[in-house]
């Protein structure tokens, strides 16, 4: 009986999101608007400006993006492709939006390589991007000076740092369940401002997390949509079955 019941709440724990829920600062939800599809092109240009130097998006090609978005080809070609082709002319909107950096280099200079972007939302989810974005710190004991309080001595440097500014943590010591101490981070404390306030970096976060999002499954709002015809579909076809069967069995009794 008892196993019973353990099994049925590990099965329940993600739905009430305990595994989510993670037990790092910050932590706070987001929804991602499918239908807001500035938010994703302002995302779409946060990302070719600032993560695509390091992160391709290998499943995704430029043009695919520009019609779900709603970009046309020449604004593709004039503010989000920054990359080059062999030959060294501008990437065709035709191509996969990769990235040409050498992994060794990246290796040797970062710890690990800057994997490929595409399904990350679908691995980590909104939640955990839009707080790992938003949880970078001052740490001087890490090679790069910076660490990561949802991902703690993490390898990326804090690229947007021109956009939030630098923060540092507030720490608290906090018994966990063996009674051994724990330093947790509980809150950021600003140490210079970035050219963003705070609630206008959050929101470019929002933008981003919103458009990887998007970019790890490109045909959700389709799907969605489609589902909904489905349902209005089988939902006239009850009403006709309905009557049908009253058609049918009127004269029987
Ligand atoms: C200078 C290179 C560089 C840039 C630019 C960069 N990153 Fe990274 N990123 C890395 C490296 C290196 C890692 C691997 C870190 C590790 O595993 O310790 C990483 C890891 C990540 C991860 C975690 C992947 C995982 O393992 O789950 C995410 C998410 C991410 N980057 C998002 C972004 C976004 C969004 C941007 C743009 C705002 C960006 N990165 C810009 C180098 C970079």
């Amino acid at each position: 009986m008892k196993k019973t019941v353990w099994i049925i709440a590990v099965l329940l724990m993600p739905a009430l999101g305990w595994a989510n829920s993670g037990g790092f600062y910050p932590n706070d939800e987001i929804d991602v608007d499918w239908s807001d599809k500035a938010a994703m092109q302002r995302g779409a240009a946060l990302f070719v400006n600032y993560c695509m130097g390091c992160h391709s998006l290998e499943y995704m090609r430029y043009n695919r993006m520009g019609k779900d978005l709603g970009i046309s080809d020449e604004l593709l070609k004039e503010n989000l492709i920054f990359t080059t082709d062999k030959n060294g002319d501008q990437t065709k909107v035709g191509e996969l939006m990769k990235i040409n950096m050498n992994k060794e280099y990246a290796e040797t200079a970062f710890g690990t390589a800057p994997p490929d972007l595409s399904l990350i939302a679908r691995s980590r989810g909104p939640h955990w991007l839009y707080n790992y974005l938003r949880g970078f710190y001052v740490d001087k004991s890490r090679p790069l000076g910076v660490n990561n309080s949802v991902f703690p001595n993490v390898g990326m440097p804090h690229v947007l740092v021109g956009l939030e500014g630098l923060k540092e943590p507030v720490i608290e010591k906090h018994e966990d369940a063996e009674g051994n101490e724990k330093e947790v981070i509980v809150g950021f404390k600003k140490l210079s401002e970035g050219s963003m306030s705070q609630a206008e970096y959050d929101q470019a976060v929002r933008d981003l997390v919103s458009f990887l999002d998007y970019v790890g499954e490109p045909i959700k709002e389709k799907r969605k949509s489609v589902g909904v015809g489905v349902l209005i579909f089988l939902f006239i076809f009850l009403i006709l079955a309905v009557l049908l069967k009253k058609e049918y069995w009127k004269d029987v009794h």
